[in-house]
Formats: C-alpha cells, structure tokens, sequence
C-alpha cells in the first residue's frame, strides 16, 4: 500500500538546511495498522505529510497503491490524496466558523460529490465518533475530545483506504486519548490501513507494529515475543 525507499526530505532556507529526512525506508501492507513513534524533531510529521501528498521530497522513491508519486502533477496529487488518503493532523485543524457538519463536508465538496451522497456520508461520519446530535455546533463548543473526533469524522467521511493520523490523541485526558483509540482500532478491523504517530507508548504498543524514526530514518521495533507473536511474519527491521 505504502512504500517509501530512501526518501529524503530538505528544508533550504538561506542560512540553513535542515534534513528532516535522511534515508527513511518504510514499507506498510493494506490492512496493517503501524504506530509511528520518534523524538520531537525526528522527522515523524515531515513523513507523515509526504506519505500523505501533502508534501514533495527531495530524494528516494515513494509508491502509493503502486502508484509512482514522483511523476505526478498537482491536480494528479490531489486527487489521488483526496480519493484515497484520510488525514488527521497534529492540532485538529478544525474551521471555527463552519458547524460540524459543514466541516466533514469540506473534504467531500472538494471531491465534487452530489449534496445526497455528502449528506449521508456527513451524519454516518460524525454518527461513528458519536456526534451525529451535534452537527450544527461549533467546534469552540465542543472539548478537545469531541474536537478530534470531528477531526476523524472528517478524516473518515471519504472513506479513505489510509488513515494518516499525527498524534491524534495528543492533548487528551488519557480516558479520552483510549477511546479515541478504540475508534481508530474499530476503523482498522474495518479494512482501512493506518499509520499513527503517537508520543505514547501505550497506544503504540497497541498498533499490530511499531516503527520508530530518529533523525531521519524508520526503524522496526523489535517488540517482547507477546506482542510480536502477531507480527511475526514480518522482518525485524524494514526492508
Ligand atoms: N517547513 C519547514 N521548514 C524548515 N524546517 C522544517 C519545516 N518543517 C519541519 N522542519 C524541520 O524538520 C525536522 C523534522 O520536523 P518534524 O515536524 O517532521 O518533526 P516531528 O518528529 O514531527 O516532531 P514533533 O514530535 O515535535 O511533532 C525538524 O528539525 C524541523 O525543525
Ligand atoms: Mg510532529
């Protein structure tokens, strides 16, 4: 589904460059859920917005769905981003002035979808994170727990093949970060391939792998047989 070899990302400003991406090679199967954990500054959300086409790179190779990304132009990126890809972003990126309704729509009015097929998918969305009674609020009224989970309704509305999420439960009591989790793991047995970064490693031991990123490369964590029986299949470190 994902594959990235030796991709590298630069930053050039005129005094500095900064390589927030060395050589990072990580290979992710439809299906899998992958937890994506790393020290502040290690290239977790540069990653995760290229895997994400949000971002270009600067070196390396990255296939999606086959699909080589480098030879793609704008609209050919957008549009593969927004058929295939759900993004939930560090902060919720939530727009103050719309309802919540009319936030889940953003994405799906951008795909061209007729308002029926919106509105349904709208009231399913915000229906799974438990919100279908609020759709007319405003996200200054709601907690940051119902914040990301319009977060996710959004994210989810397209019915993405991958769920990018960058640190979704990051401001969260943990009680809400856990069943935010749980909603991620419910849309993971559902058939939708996830790759989360997370601070925490209680929630990264829950994801079927763990990848760990410093400066600038992926590394598989080996994890206690427990937890690796699962993933056994698969190599200690990324190919
Ligand atoms: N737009 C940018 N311009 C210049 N440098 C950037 C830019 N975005 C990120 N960087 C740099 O790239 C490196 C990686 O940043 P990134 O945001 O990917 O880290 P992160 O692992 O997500 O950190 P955190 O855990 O704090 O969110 C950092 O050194 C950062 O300063
Ligand atoms: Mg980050």
């Amino acid at each position: 589904m994902l594959d990235m070899r030796q991709v590298a990302k630069v930053y050039r400003t005129e005094l500095v460059e900064t390589h927030a991406l060395r050589s990072l090679d990580l290979h992710v199967r439809e299906g899998e859920f992958v937890a994506v954990t790393g020290p502040s500054g290690s290239g977790k959300t540069t990653f995760l917005n290229i895997a994400g086409l949000l971002e270009t790179f600067t070196g390396g190779e990255y296939l999606l769905d086959g699909v080589d990304v480098k030879g793609l132009g704008d609209n050919a990126r957008s549009k593969l981003r927004n058929e295939k890809i759900g993004f939930i972003f560090q902060g919720f990126n939530l727009i103050p002035d719309l309802n919540l309704f009319d936030n889940v729509d953003v994405p799906l009015r951008y795909r061209g979808m007729p308002a029926s097929e919106r509105k349904l998918r709208i009231e399913e969305a915000l229906g799974m994170v438990g919100l279908g009674s609020r759709m007319k609020h405003y996200p200054a009224e709601l907690s940051g727990g119902q914040q990301q989970r319009v977060a996710i309704a959004r994210a989810l509305a397209g019915s993405p093949r991958l769920l990018l999420a960058d640190e979704p439960t990051g401001n969260l009591d943990s009680q809400m970060a856990r069943s935010v989790l749980e909603l991620i793991e419910d849309i993971n047995a559902q058939g939708t391939t996830i790759v989360m970064v997370t601070h925490d490693p209680e929630l990264a031991a829950r994801a079927q792998r763990n990848v760990h990123i410093v400066d600038g490369m992926a590394t598989d964590v080996v994890r206690e047989p427990r937890l690796a029986a699962a993933g056994a299949d698969r190599p200690a470190t990324s190919a």
